[in-house]
């Protein structure tokens, strides 16, 4: 999804010397390392020195310091989100033959890591107002196969777990958290990440908490699930050479987690700019014709992964296209719900996932954004939908 990022942010750069303002560009990570170039060169510096590059002190120090930050009993370093998915997955106990249900209306890695442990995804639709996946559409859909739900934290909002728990809890099934886009946020309290059995986390370099590279994180407060993830990522050894099962080799390693120790500490100060920033669009936009801002779950610390508004009555391309002519990236997340893409083509009809491909666009918002460039994309809007 997020490779598209680069192409939008070039895509809305106006040539050298013309007049226009410069582009408003949907994120930009050079000025996100910036701030902390030293601290960075420094924790590269001391990775090299030591020559420990594989399940050393930092990616020991990271998953504490990341435990205590989310607030959960395990959190353990893996080599991406997908595979924070996959291994979670198998420490369930997930496997062939099992029926998994979660959201169509996500990044392909959600059902993929289903797939990828021979499990079968089961879409259920979604809430049309916070886009995921809707307990009651969750419950129909429950067969004697589903062995678990996998809700997806989907834009830097918690799902609506409560009503998904108890969904789960009739029926006897595992909850993985889809916390890829949701590092920081939290519901009643509680932590993205401690909210189910297990949670994937993804440090992909345009995340809230990107890695300068691929990495991710398994968290749960299960001691037996813990311990399965750990042998799973580490070519399913329980002990040295005693190997147990058919595993991974799926490992942080030391130069990230270096370089996420780095950034961890800033993590709620960056998400706190990224909410003031989705409060500013909110009561800037509110007022727009054809333009919902995103809905907040009530209880919800959302962090916006990203500020995904709707532009209804068939406008949202011609929407894009006029903020683009004016250098304003936006996102489109995602044109496609995952059961109309060939991969997971099939006859069933979720209308509310596809009817809000169809309208949702998605407006730079990461914590670099500046105030100015907030305003053009603000003005930017206003003009496209007053026009
Ligand atoms: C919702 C969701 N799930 C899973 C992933 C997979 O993470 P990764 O790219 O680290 O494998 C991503 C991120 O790209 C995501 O957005």
């Amino acid at each position: 999804m997020t490779l598209h990022h680069r192409a939008a942010a070039r895509a809305a750069s106006p040539g050298r010397g013309d007049q226009q303002p410069a582009a408003v560009p949907f994120l930009d990570i050079p000025r996100e390392l910036d701030e902390l170039r030293e601290e960075l060169q420094a924790a590269m510096e001391r990775v090299l020195a030591g020559g420990h590059f594989i399940l050393g002190p930092e990616v020991a120090a990271f998953e504490r310091e990341v435990a205590e930050a989310l607030g959960v009993r395990h959190a353990i370093g893996v080599n991406s989100g997908t595979d924070a998915l996959v291994i979670a997955l198998r420490a369930l106990g997930i496997e062939a033959g099992d029926e998994v249900i979660t959201s169509p209306f996500t990044f392909i890695s959600t059902a993929e890591a289903i797939s990828l442990v021979g499990a079968t995804p089961v879409f259920a639709d979604v809430k049309r107002d916070t886009y995921d996946l809707d307990p009651k559409a969750v419950r129909e859909v429950v067969s004697p196969r589903t062995r678990a739900i996998l809700p997806v934290h989907l834009f830097g909002q918690t799902a609506d777990m409560p009503a998904l728990r108890s969904v789960a809890e009739e029926s006897g099934l595992a909850v993985l958290e889809d916390a890829a886009q949701a590092i920081g946020a939290s519901l009643g309290g509680a932590p993205a990440g401690a909210l189910g059995d297990a949670a994937a986390f993804s440090f992909y370099p345009t995340k809230n908490l990107g890695a300068c590279g691929d990495g991710g994180l398994v968290t749960t407060d299960d001691d037996r699930i813990a311990e399965r993830v750990r042998q799973l990522h580490g070519h399913g050894a329980a002990g040295r050479d005693t190997y147990v099962d058919v595993g991974y080799n799926s490992r942080l390693d030391e130069l990230q987690a270096a370089l996420l120790r780095v950034k961890l500490p800033h993590l709620e100060r960056w998400n706190e700019r990224r909410r003031r920033l989705a409060a500013r669009y909110d009561r800037e936009l509110a007022d727009l014709p054809g333009l919902v801002v995103p809905a907040v779950r009530p209880g919800a610390c959302h962090v916006y992964h990203q500020y995904t508004v709707r532009i209804c009555g068939g406008r949202r391309d011609a929407v894009r296209e006029a903020l683009a002519s004016q250098g304003i990236a936006s996102m489109v997340y995602y044109a496609r719900p995952l059961h109309q893409r060939p991969v997971y083509a099939t006859e069933q009809r979720l209308p509310v996932a596809e009817r809000i491909a169809d309208e949702v666009l998605s407006l730079p918002v990461t914590h670099t954004l500046r105030d100015e460039e907030q305003e053009r994309v603000i003005a930017g809007l206003r003009s496209a939908l007053r026009e």
